[in-house]
């Protein structure tokens, strides 16, 4: 007789082999980073994590091996394919997302990377001295843009957070990072955006198209964003 061990991993095998991104390798970015002052402080933001997180589980649920990328978060998952790689900083978010890209299908890069930060790191902590403290900051590498810029096959998406001329700023970004898809975070909108468990957006395509969602949980919007990526790429 078959052992029952046997006969479920045969039976998991055939489920997963109908998954729709089997075969499929995907790489996300998620996060904040932080970008060292001295020993003890850095640069960061009130980013949580919880959208990229989001997304990896959402793209392992339709059969995709997925590398995470995460800058310091209080997020966790536990999924056979997903593998999370935390870094810290910028610059090991770039080394990190370059490793892996030549090998992948599809990027989505949800990360809120700092855009600067301290020209000069301090190797001992900072005493306090004068009544005010500059830091001199110079601009990160733009790993969505860099990326864009070596794209072959990938499908590669960003994310824009906006202020005003939504729109219009997400399209010249989509345009300027040799983008397939990005995806539009307005601060305008309630419940959008960073910290919370809910989101609004709109994903703008390569062709130019508009499609607007409604307020949802972040779950909902990264299995939103997985259907659209495999209706430009797939259909
Ligand atoms: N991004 C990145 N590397 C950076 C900065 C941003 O990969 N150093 C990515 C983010 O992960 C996001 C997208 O670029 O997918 C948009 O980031 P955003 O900061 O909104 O846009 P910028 O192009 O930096 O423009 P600005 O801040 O001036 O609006």
């Amino acid at each position: 007789m078959v052992e029952p061990e046997d006969i479920v991993s045969f039976i998991e095998k055939d489920i997963l082999d109908q998954l729709p991104l089997r075969g499929k390798k995907v790489l996300i970015t998620g996060g904040p980073t932080y970008e060292a002052i001295d020993p003890v402080r850095f640069i960061g933001n009130h980013s949580s994590g919880k959208m990229g997180f989001e997304i990896a589980k959402a793209a392992a649920n339709l059969g995709a091996e997925v590398v995470l990328i995460s800058g310091p978060t209080h997020q966790s998952v536990s999924h056979n394919l997903i593998e999370v790689n935390p870094v810290t900083s910028a610059s090991e978010m770039y080394d990190a997302a370059h490793l892996h890209f030549k090998s992948v299908d599809i990027a989505i890069l949800s990360a809120a990377v700092a855009d600067y930060k301290p020209k000069n790191v301090s190797d001992k902590k900072i005493k306090k001295a004068n009544a005010t403290f500059s830091i001199e900051l110079e601009k990160t590498k733009d790993i969505l843009k860099s990326l864009g810029a070596i794209k072959q096959h990938q499908f590669l998406v960003g994310f824009a957070l906006e202020t005003n001329d939504e729109i219009k700023n997400a399209k010249g970004k989509l345009e300027a990072k040799n983008l397939n898809l990005i995806v539009l975070n307005s601060l305008n909108d309630k419940g959008a955006g960073f910290g919370g468990s809910t989101n609004k957006v709109t994903f703008i395509t390569d062709t130019e198209e508009v499609i607007e969602h409604q307020l949802k949980s972040k779950t909902e919007v990264a299995k939103d964003l997985m259907q659209q990526i495999m209706t430009q790429q797939y259909a």
